[in-house]
């Protein structure tokens, strides 16, 4: 079920709740669409009807409500219905699709959060899911003041973002471990600076690596 080799080209955004990713990732798409090419714009968990009623199980309710263990499983459920219903079509049809968080999520949130579960968190991508973006936008940002902008949005989904300021750190630590980890696919950004300064950035990186995508 791999699209690798696929016309399209797929980008991620990632990096810990507050740090601008819905912003930035609509601002490309707006943008890309401008310059005329399809985008299609998704988010995780959801993106597809059946992971988006995944997403209210995962976001929503007590903290403690799923195992660590159950909860690898239902993000890895919705990751996969999300792929073969939104994210392979539109790629098959050549078409830029831009996830607002994708598997990276899960290798920090769920592998690194309740304990070392990163090893389990990549056997079960490679057997259910089995790919990559083709390149991923980490907007980088200090915990606190990602914090204060993603409780400052208000709304029901705080199962993670309640759990505070220090499981924060260790994932802004843990993307940035990432970044090195998976250099050929990571770009980061500063993503401090004003919404248009951060957008520029983004902009140039995509631009940078469409091309080569076309070129495939
Ligand atoms: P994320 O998707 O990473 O959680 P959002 O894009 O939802 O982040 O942004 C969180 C909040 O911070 C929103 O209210 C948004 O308008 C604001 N915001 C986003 N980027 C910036 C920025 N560069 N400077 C100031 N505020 C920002
Ligand atoms: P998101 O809606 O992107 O939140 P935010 O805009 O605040 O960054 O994601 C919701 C939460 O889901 C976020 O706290 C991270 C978490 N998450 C996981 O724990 N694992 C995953 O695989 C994904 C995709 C998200």
């Amino acid at each position: 079920m791999t699209a690798a080799h696929s016309a399209g080209c797929f980008i991620s955004f990632e990096g810990i709740d507050g740090s601008g990713k819905s912003t930035q990732a609509r601002m490309l798409a707006d943008r890309l669409r401008a310059e005329g090419r399809e985008v299609v714009l998704t988010r995780e968990p959801g993106g597809s009807p059946g992971a988006e009623e995944i997403r209210k199980l995962v976001l929503e309710g007590d903290p403690d409500r799923w195992s660590a263990h159950s909860e690898i499983l239902l993000f890895t459920a919705a990751r996969r219905d999300h792929l073969e219903r939104t994210i392979e079509p539109a790629l098959k049809a050549g078409k830029i699709v831009i996830c607002d968080r994708f598997a990276d999520s899960t290798r920090m949130y769920q592998g690194l959060s309740r304990g070392d579960l990163r090893a389990l968190v990549d056997e079960l991508h490679r057997l259910m899911i089995g790919r990559e973006p083709d390149l991923t936008l980490l907007i980088d940002m200090d915990p606190a003041k990602g914090l204060s902008r993603a409780l400052g949005r208000g709304g029901s989904e705080e199962r993670f973002e309640g759990f505070g300021e220090g499981l924060q750190a260790q994932m802004r630590a843990g993307f940035l471990a990432l970044a090195k980890e998976y250099a050929a696919r990571f770009t980061t950004i500063d993503g401090t600076r004003s919404i248009e300064a951060v957008a520029r950035d983004v902009h140039a990186a995509a631009l940078a690596h469409l091309p080569q995508v076309a070129a495939r």
